[in-house]
């Protein structure tokens, strides 16, 4: 894969070797993720973080790991904020973004949206989710955690049992990770979903095709039993054709620390996408697992700075540059990783 002046708008541009290279660098990122070091590398090119869909974490973690290379943000953060709301089409907006951004990260509640918006984009384009379909950067810092929290337990993404839990026919997050998870080797893929809400057929076909092992449940306790990640998910409510359609699949699934302890091998890992959805109808990944070492969820949330890093470098082509322009911080910092 040539990542020099790409888009990044599904997972299927990668192969393994591409997420190599991306793994690789994301841990040169580390000193400068972890407020060891500064680089200069970004001075002077803006990013256009064009978020037309809520978000906390890939908005600001985009922009984080643009300014952390030395860079400057210029963003939207929703429709009505934007010419879009007048009528403008994609094709306008992205030809005049363009002309002000040297790359540009875009969200949007339509499926396809951010490829209709790369094609006339002058710069490249990464997509931060487009409604259903793919959510790459979030499957690649999902991939980059899996792999960590199996090194650590003296496991390889290769073998891995994953079991995928809750919303499965909305979560772009979920649709991403299982097509990069499809390019390792013997997976057990455990799809815990209600009936309506399961992976849809295109997904578990490929899964298949690729040879690997694939459990459907729509019970959360004996699907949990044997895996070594809890990918949990929240019912993807804005997908639905109204509240109360989505308001009959919350609260289906709910892991807690006592369901944890009874069904799930030890040091089984917890991961979700986030937001995890706290009110008292959804509680899918209950607040008394916080305390919890295998509950991973922020450990994915900072590993997403390190890849957009890393997705950003690769793009423009400054990997090379990056310690080059460094230096050492002057203030008080607070460890993350
Ligand atoms: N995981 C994720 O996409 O979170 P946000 O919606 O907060 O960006």
């Amino acid at each position: 894969m040539n990542f020099v002046g790409s888009h990044i708008l599904s997972v299927s541009q990668f192969d393994r070797q591409a997420i190599r290279t991306v793994f690789e660098v994301a841990d040169r990122m580390l000193p400068y993720a972890n407020r060891q070091r500064i680089t200069r590398v970004l001075e002077g090119a803006i990013l256009g973080n064009m978020f037309f869909e809520p978000s906390t974490r890939t908005r600001v973690s985009f922009g984080c790991a643009w300014n952390l290379l030395g860079g400057e943000v210029r963003e939207t953060t929703e429709i009505k904020a934007s010419a879009i709301a007048k009528g403008e089409s994609f094709y306008d907006t992205a030809r005049v973004l363009s002309g002000y951004s040297d790359m540009i990260v875009m969200r949007h509640q339509l499926e396809g949206s951010v490829d209709e918006f790369a094609v006339a984009s002058r710069v490249p384009v990464i997509n931060g989710g487009d409604g259903a379909n793919e959510h790459p950067s979030q499957a690649l810092l999902d991939l980059y955690t899996i792999r960590k929290e199996m090194k650590d337990r003296g496991k390889n993404i290769d073998g891995l049992r994953i079991a995928l839990v809750g919303d499965l026919r909305y979560g772009r997050a979920v649709h991403s990770l299982c097509k990069l998870l499809t390019l390792y080797e013997n997976m057990h893929f455990i799809l815990i979903s209600p009936p309506e809400l399961s992976l849809s057929a295109e997904y578990v076909d490929d899964i298949k095709r690729a040879g690997h092992k694939v459990l459907e449940s729509d019970e959360l306790q004996t699907g949990i039993g044997h895996a070594d990640i809890l990918y949990v998910t929240r019912t993807q409510e804005e997908r639905f054709p109204n509240q109360a359609e989505a308001d009959k699949y919350k609260g289906l699934f709910r892991l807690n620390q006592s369901i944890y302890t009874e069904y799930c091998e030890p040091n089984t890992v917890i991961m979700h996408p986030l937001p995890r959805d706290s009110r008292g109808n959804a509680n899918e990944l209950d607040n008394d697992l916080n305390e919890n070492p295998n509950l991973a969820i922020f450990r994915q949330t900072d590993n997403g700075v390190l890849i957009r890093m890393a997705l950003f470098a690769l793009i423009l082509d400054v990997v090379d540059k990056v310690e080059e322009t460094s230096s050492k911080v002057n203030w008080y910092t607070a460890r993350r990783f």
